[in-house]
């Protein structure tokens, strides 16, 4: 697939330079330094280049929307609406400093971005686990016991797209339902980030669902 990631701080950087080690041709852009997208694509192999948001998005298969919520603006503005575009969003819809959320029950981070880009065909992805655990979670990726991901959205052919790309990176792609289940999800990603910033046992954390065997009935 070809991935235009939108933004590459530290959530875009390290899932852009697994889906380049995944096989995927990546695009880095949306940073404040080109030579830091310069020096990614480089670092990332021969299948990864960097770009402008624009050029990130033309004909992609998926992008990966990956700014603080503040930036989402003016990267829509610079990425040209995402018609169209299969649109993997990792962003929270954090105040300023980080400290709380600025929508949430009644709305989501990912149902307001669907309202800003109406034509882009959203998913909620990649945003309820810490970056501190990518690169471990795609190392370990041929274990048995995968640590799961949530992902929601409205649009069947785009979660299938973001499904492959959760799996890819080494988790057990769970399909959470429809794109409001996002108002659900932004919210425990705020107890996953307690628990990796603020616990004692570090910030590399994932999460594991498990079905029993008697909930089939
Ligand atoms: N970090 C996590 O563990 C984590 C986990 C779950 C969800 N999230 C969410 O994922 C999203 C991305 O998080 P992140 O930690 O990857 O953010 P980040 O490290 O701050 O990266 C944001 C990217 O946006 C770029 N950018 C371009 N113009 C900017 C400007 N004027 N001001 C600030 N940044 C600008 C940054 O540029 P530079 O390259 O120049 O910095 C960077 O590449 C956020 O919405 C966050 O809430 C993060």
């Amino acid at each position: 697939m070809r991935i235009g990631i939108l933004g590459s701080g530290l959530m875009g950087a390290k899932l852009g330079t697994i889906f380049a080690r995944a096989g995927h041709d990546v695009v880095f852009s949306y940073s404040r330094s080109t030579k830091k997208l310069e020096k990614l694509a480089r670092d990332s192999g021969p299948t990864a280049s960097a770009g402008t948001p624009a050029q990130a998005a033309q004909n992609a298969d998926a992008v990966l929307v990956a700014v603080h919520w503040s930036r989402i603006d003016d990267l829509l503005k610079q990425a040209g609406g995402l018609a169209r575009t299969v649109a993997i969003t990792c962003s929270l819809p954090m105040n300023a400093d980080d400290s709380a959320l600025i929508v949430a029950h009644t709305s989501s981070g990912a149902e307001e971005l669907a309202k800003k880009a109406p034509r882009a065909r959203i998913v909620s992805a990649f945003g309820t686990v810490p970056s501190e655990v990518l690169f471990s979670v795609f190392e370990r990726r041929r274990r048995k016991n995968r640590p799961s991901l949530l992902y929601s959205g409205d649009d069947a052919k785009a979660k299938r797209v973001a499904a492959k790309l959760i799996s890819d990176v080494g988790f057990e792609p769970i399909d959470a339902g429809p794109l409001r289940i996002a108002r659900y999800t932004e919210p425990f990603t705020l107890a996953v980030a307690q628990l990796a910033y603020e616990g004692d046992r570090g910030p590399a954390l994932a999460y594991r669902f498990e079905w029993s065997r008697e909930s089939k009935g």
